[in-house]
């Protein structure tokens, strides 16, 4: 039986860019739409832009824009940047439209109507100069608990706590950098409590996820507070009718807006709105979420639902949130990767497969670790699947003429890739897409071995073989084929190609049933490429910003005695590796010209010991020997670092290990004369290595038979001048 299904992901926010963070849910959503497709069911799938709120009405106002010129702008970008990633909504429309408004404001009127709105007075922090009530993310000031400074109104990120802006010390007003006053105002209040019990029978019985039920359970032990739904001007929203001045909250009328954007799609394409919104009806309506907005869709949005007599969902599907390399997304590191960052160097498919790995039915985080992404694309994408077609298809196209023969080679093996399908389909029926991912990679390791075996490039030498060739390249590509269906909702551009190469469409699952036979297929032509290291990198490049790191507290000043203390030298590492055990360090052997030290730094994770070795660095010579766990420490390497990442001080690779790091120069300038046999050492700035490329380089200039560019030449002068220098300066 076809089953009618409404699907939604969460609205962004129409004041800054998607990013990979946010990916995570729309690739979730739109690989599950996709499927049911492929199931013969109908399925909906409709978004918005999140257009309301202050921080959309200030950004506005920064930018010398009207909101709606503001809103309008990200919906575009918001929808290119989902369009690019293969994301196919049925609608994408935006909270701040005529169907929302009549939609919000009938619910509205139904929840008042039916006695669930009250009124209250409340205390907020208003700003004068501005004259606005501030939201708490709009006040800063002093944490009332461990006294970190610059924290938020509602809660400490150093210490966690959470309070009211009120309870701050210092609090200042972000927009005027003034004290905030408490003023009072009326506000409109949602009473959640009328709802508490069709909720718990709502959530026991319909949401599969236990996480998500544990986290209610914690909520409903502490209580339903009264939801405060108004806001006063100005903002950025809809008017609340029968009221003077006061505003939705943005929290409101946007789930409503799913509502809105499918109404927009219904009355574009009659269909039947009713259907899937009004109780007791057959269909069946998914929210997918991210775990930071549970309380909203599990609380607040069905006890409006089910208070103006509207269907409740069937269930809300939440997902954790997403790391990158083990790590929150951060701008120091360049691993808060917008949406198009990302399209700029890369395939959206690698992504979408990548998610797909890594996605499964709990609100566990998961984490993008790019050097796994590389690897698992390579290997699993181009190396498994794509390479079976391609160790196919020239076989068929050169003696077959394109024509796959009229039976397989081994029914058996292709039967037991058909029979994958329920299990497979019951992965992404369940969301554990991980698993499923798995399952048709174990069968693209089959389908590998069973070429490995046939070994169709021996068999073509032997021209009694004919038909066993065509046969093994024919179950080669329906074994490749099978595999396409099976990723078809995640990779959907890969499926398109492979339509277009099978000359077969690909549209629903159940036709891996039977096999492609006895018909002409299209030449192949590369299918998908490999990741390369250079394109992460240079992503991850253009994510970074290098600016903005926050002031630090200064220490006591020093005297330049005490500076002078410290001996600080240029070392060049010899040696790393890692100290098993520990989680910070890293054991280094490293050069100072006259000597060498052990020392055992913190920096594991940060570098990989083998791209150490070579690299010169700055320590700290005369700093006591210091005994360790793990042995004697002879001194301190010097390093950049702070939340966002470490970095080592690296002097230029042309300075000699053991210089010593100094305000002036005071060494004396001894042999200088012998670098011209080009093997001395210039001691004064330089090594070894320059010495002798100066000579090199000087040779090279006066031997008339070998040409050099004048790049090198002017290279040369540099270096040459440098020496004649130090060499004048000695005599
Ligand atoms: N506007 C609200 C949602 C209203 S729904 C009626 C909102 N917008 S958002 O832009 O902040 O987030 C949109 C979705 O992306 C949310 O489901 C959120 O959980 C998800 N994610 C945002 N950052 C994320 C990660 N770093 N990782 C995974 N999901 C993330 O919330
Ligand atoms: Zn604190």
């Amino acid at each position: 039986m076809q089953r009618k299904i409404l699907v939604t992901s969460a609205l962004p926010y129409a004041n800054g860019p998607i990013h990979l963070g946010h990916m995570v849910e729309y690739i979730q959503t739109d690989i599950w739409v996709r499927f049911q497709r492929m199931q013969g069911n109908e399925c909906y799938f409709v978004c918005a832009d999140d257009s309301h709120g202050t921080p959309i009405m200030l950004r506005a106002r920064k930018e010398n824009i009207s909101p709606e010129a503001l809103i309008r702008r990200y919906q575009k970008e918001h929808e290119r940047d989902f369009s690019d990633f293969h994301v196919r909504f049925n609608n994408y429309y935006t909270t701040h439209s005529e169907e929302n408004r009549e939609l919000s404001e009938y619910i509205y009127l139904q929840l008042k109507k039916n006695g669930h709105i009250h009124r209250r007075i409340v205390r907020q922090a208003y700003d004068a100069r501005e004259q606005m009530f501030l939201p708490d993310r709009f006040v800063k000031g002093t944490c009332p608990r461990c006294k970190s400074e610059d924290q938020y109104g509602d809660s400490c990120e150093k210490c966690g706590a959470t309070y009211t802006p009120s309870d701050l010390i210092n609090a200042v007003s972000v927009l005027s950098g003034l004290t905030p006053e408490q003023r009072e105002s009326e506000h409109l209040f949602v009473r959640l409590s009328n709802f508490s019990e069709m909720l718990q029978q709502w959530i026991t019985d319909e949401l599969a996820q236990k996480e998500a039920k544990n986290k209610l359970k914690e909520w409903f032990d502490v209580g339903l507070n009264d939801w405060d739904i108004s806001r006063d001007a100005p903002y950025f929203g809809f008017k609340i009718p029968e009221e003077k001045n006061k505003y939705f909250y943005v929290w409101l009328d946007a789930p409503i807006g799913y509502m809105a954007s499918f109404k927009n799609l219904c009355d574009r394409e009659n269909l039947d709105f009713d259907a899937y919104w009004k109780d007791g009806e057959n269909t069946e309506l998914y929210n997918f979420i991210g775990k930071d907005i549970l309380y909203f869709h599990t609380l607040f949005w069905p006890a409006m639902l089910h208070g103006a007599g509207f269907r409740k969902p069937t269930d809300i599907y939440t997902h954790g949130f997403l790391t990158v390399n083990g790590k929150k997304m951060s701008k120091s590191r360049g691993t808060f990767v917008m949406a198009r960052t990302y399209l700029d160097h890369l395939n959206p498919e690698y992504l979408r497969y990548y998610y797909a790995v890594k996605l499964n039915d709990r609100i566990e985080d998961l984490d993008l670790n790019l050097e796994d992404f590389i690897q698992r694309i390579n290997s699993d994408l181009v190396g498994k699947v794509v390479n079976i077609a391609s160790r196919c298809a020239k076989f068929i196209e050169r003696g077959y003429s394109g024509k796959l023969s009229s039976q397989l080679d081994d029914i058996e093996l292709y039967e037991k890739f058909a029979g994958a399908r329920e299990s497979i389909a019951a992965s992404y029926e369940n969301r554990t897409f991980s698993r499923g991912m798995r399952e048709i990679m174990a069968l693209a390791d089959q389908a590998n071995q069973y070429i490995n075996d046939q070994k169709p490039w021996v068999i073509v030498r032997d021209s009694s073989k004919k038909e066993k060739l065509h046969q093994v390249c024919t179950q080669g590509i329906n074994l490749f084929r099978v595999l396409i269906f099976y990723l078809a909702p995640v990779l959907p551009q890969l499926s398109k190609l492979t339509a277009e190469f099978l000359n077969q469409s690909i549209d629903r699952l159940e036709q891996v049933d039977s096999p492609l036979l006895n018909h002409r297929i299209s030449p192949y032509t590369h299918l998908m490429h490999r990741v390369s290291k250079k394109s992460v990198n240079a992503m991850v490049r253009d994510s970074k910003d290098t600016g903005s790191v926050e002031k630090q507290p200064e220490k006591a000043t020093v005297s330049i005695d005490d500076f002078a203390k410290i001996d600080l030298r240029t070392a060049r590492i010899l040696e790393a590796s890692d100290v098993d055990n520990s989680r910070k360090l890293i054991e280094l052997k490293v050069d100072l010209g006259s000597e060498t030290k052990r020392i055992f730094a913190g920096i594991k994770g940060h570098y990989q010991p083998e791209a150490l070795v070579g690299r010169n660095v700055v320590i700290v010579a005369n700093l006591a020997a210091r005994k360790m766990k793990f042995g004697v420490s002879e001194g301190m390497v010097l390093a950049a670092g702070d939340d966002a990442g470490l970095w080592l001080l690296e002097p230029a690779d042309d300075i000699a290990p053991g210089t010593p790091v100094s305000w002036n120069c005071k060494i004396k300038i001894t042999n200088c004369q012998r670098s011209l046999q080009s093997t001395g050492i210039c001691p004064r700035h330089n090594a070894r290595s320059v010495v002798t490329r100066v000579a090199r380089i000087m040779q090279m200039r006066f031997t008339p038979k070998k040409r050099t560019s004048i790049a090198v030449h002017q290279v040369a002068n540099l270096r040459f001048r440098h020496w004649q220098d130090c060499f004048i300066k000695q005599k």
